[in-house]
Formats: C-alpha cells, structure tokens, sequence
C-alpha cells in the first residue's frame, strides 16, 4: 500500500516555495555535455527548481512527484516567473509511472532515492535506465548516511545509505563521469533551524 503523504511535506507546508532557486550542480554540469536542450524526466521533482532551470534553457521536462503540495510550488514557481513549461508536472508516485523506452536525454534524480526503499528502488532503476537514450545523462544525489538525519527533520521515513552506495546503482549499461560527496547546510524554517547533511552527487551516463 502506498503511502498517501510524501516525506516532504510538513516542510512543503511550510513554505510557499520550499527549496531555493539554485539549480543542483551536477544539473548544472550535466547540461554543458549538451550542445542542444532535449527531453528531461525529473523524479521527485519537488517544487521545481531543477524544472524551471532547465525549462528555462529550452528543455521539455516531465516532472513527477508523489506530493500535491510539492506540484503546486512548482506551478508558483512558473508562474511567479512568468514561464509557462513546455512539460508537465503530475502528481503521481514514481513507482507507478509508465517509463517510455529510449526516450529522455536527461534524467534528474535529485534527493530521491534516500526516500525509497530497497524494493522501490529495485522496481524503477532499470526502467529509468531504459527509459534513457543511449548517451543520456542521469543528474543525482542523495543524503548519505555519514551524518544523521536531524530528528526535528521535518520528514517522514528516510532511508540514508553509505556513500559508496551509488556503485550499487551502476549496470553495464552505466558509467559514472563523476561522484564526490561532500556537506551542505540548510534551514527549513519555521520547522527546523541550520542543519548539515552529507550528500553523495554523481553523474552517471548511459552507454
Ligand atoms: C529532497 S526532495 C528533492 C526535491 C527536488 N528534486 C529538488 O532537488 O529540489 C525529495 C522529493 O521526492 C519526492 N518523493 C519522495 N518519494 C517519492 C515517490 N515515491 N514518488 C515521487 N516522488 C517522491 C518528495 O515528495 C520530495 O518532493
């Protein structure tokens, strides 16, 4: 059974946007590999900042997650810039997403994959690999698990794996370009003040 309420959303509640505009970096280095924009899948993509990048640079991104209020800041957010997106964004549980075959250029997995469990993992990895083109690019991190989750977090069920664990994810269709993990600091006020998580970020392509 699924669960009806996403791990984020006491702090989606919170906010009228959640998560600041700054575009994650391996999005960022993903796109200088690109000459042309292409089509996007973003899994969990939260209220949009990664979306709205890319959009904004000529990309068609389908953009999915599971939390209704995470889609509505999304939506804000194009609308408070005046940016209608070429893509869609639907509220839909990635696990129940039909992946089209050999059909994105870019896949976006940005902070996902510390909310699902092994067996969820198991059931969209290879779908998202198939649903790539070959020479396609995955954008991705996750928390790892060097430094706890703060427990006045705000979220619901985490699942914090070491850093190594993206080796786990590699198949012989993948190679990793890059993966480095490092800290970051963030505040989710009103819910929870400065915190660090440390996150694994790794750019994984298709062959
Ligand atoms: C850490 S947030 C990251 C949001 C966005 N990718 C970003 O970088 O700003 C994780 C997101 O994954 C979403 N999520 C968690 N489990 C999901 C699932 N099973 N299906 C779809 N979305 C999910 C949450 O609702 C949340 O918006």
């Amino acid at each position: 059974m699924k669960k009806a309420i996403a791990q984020y959303d006491k702090l989606y509640a919170a906010k009228n946007i959640l998560w600041n505009p700054t575009p994650g970096r391996m999005v960022v280095e993903a796109l200088s590999h690109f000459k042309t924009p292409g089509l996007c899948l973003d899994m969990g993509c939260g209220d949009g900042k990664n979306m709205f990048f890319l959009e904004k640079r000529g990309w068609v991104v389908e953009g999915i997650d599971k939390s209704i209020l995470a889609i509505e800041g999304a939506k804000r957010r194009f609308k408070e810039n005046n940016l209608i997106p070429r893509g869609n964004l639907i509220v839909k549980d990635i696990t129940d997403y039909e992946y089209p075959l050999d059909h994105f250029n870019l896949v976006v997995c940005y902070g996902l994959y510390h909310c699902l469990t092994k067996n969820e993992i198991n059931h969209i990895h290879y779908k998202m690999i198939a649903s790539l083109k070959s020479g396609g690019l995955i954008a991705f991190c996750m928390i790892n698990n060097n430094l706890r989750m703060p427990a006045n977090h705000g979220t619901t069920k985490t699942f914090l794996r070491s850093e190594n664990y993206v080796i786990e994810l590699v198949n012989e269709q993948l190679e990793i370009l890059k993966v480095f993990t490092g800290e970051i600091e963030e505040e989710h006020l009103p819910v929870i003040g400065k915190h660090k998580h440390s996150i694994t970020w790794c750019l994984f392509k298709k062959k």
